[in-house]
């Protein structure tokens, strides 16, 4: 399988895409490619020498080599911590697919592999008229689906797994990530999640008090 770019989504906001891409992007380094990240669109900012900065699109650039200048890497950095949609509005803004396809093109011909990270769970809307299906489809990227272990987390992958297939789109792979470290039978839940769903698991990011991306990137195993 050529790993040259593929779209991150999860069960839900909070549940380990910024963890889980970041890792990405580090066990892609290890095996001596060129991986950048790409969070096409971000709510929740902050001021940073006057310009919007969110967290995890410096997370991705910080994690990238070569490191996308900030525009490229998140063209749409929307200040309030919101849906995207209702971000969009309170900026004043529409979201463009161009836009977004443009700054995926600039960073796709420096790297062999652009990680883009998606927005909260795969059903979160973009804008009032862009879902994200419709951005994975422009962008003709296969998904990889993070699932944030708790409990009611089978009944999300499946789902998720489920509307990515119906948006037409292919769900190449899950990552197992623990995020709540209370959760219990995390092991009898793993291999319920590994019968049902039907695209192979990445790998298992365990809890950490600091998630570390690096630490993380080892117990991924990418396809060839
Ligand atoms: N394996 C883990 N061990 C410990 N904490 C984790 C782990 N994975 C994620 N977290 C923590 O959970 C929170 C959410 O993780 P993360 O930001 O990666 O989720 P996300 O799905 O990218 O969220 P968003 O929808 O806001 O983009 C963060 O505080 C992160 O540090
Ligand atoms: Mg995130």
């Amino acid at each position: 399988m050529s790993l040259s770019a593929f779209y991150v989504t999860g069960t839900d906001t909070g549940i380990g895409k910024t963890v889980s891409s970041t890792a990405l992007l580090h066990a892609l380094r290890a095996r001596g490619r060129r991986a950048v990240g790409m969070k096409p669109v971000a709510s929740g900012c902050e001021l940073v020498d006057g310009q919007w900065r969110n967290e995890d699109a410096l997370a991705l650039q910080a994690a990238s080599d070569p490191p996308p200048d900030y525009a490229t890497l998140n063209p749409y950095a929307l200040p309030q911590p919101l849906a995207p949609e209702i971000a969009a509005a309170e900026a004043g803004l529409t979201l463009r697919l161009d836009t977004l396809v443009q700054a995926f093109a600039r960073l796709r011909a420096r790297a062999d592999t652009v990680v883009v990270e998606g927005v909260g769970g795969w059903a979160a809307p973009l804008d009032a008229a862009l879902d994200q299906a419709d951005l994975v489809r422009a962008l003709r990227l296969p998904v990889v689906m993070v699932v944030g272990l708790r409990l009611g987390c089978v009944n999300h992958a499946r789902l998720t797994a489920a509307a990515i297939g119906a948006d037409g789109l292919q769900c190449i792979g899950w990552i197992a990530n623990h995020v709540d470290p209370r959760m219990a039978r995390q092991e009898e839940n793993l291999a319920v999640l590994r019968r049902r769903l039907p695209m192979p698991c990445w790998g298992r990011i365990p809890w950490q008090p600091q998630p570390d991306p690096t630490a993380a990137a080892e117990r991924l195993r990418l396809p060839d």
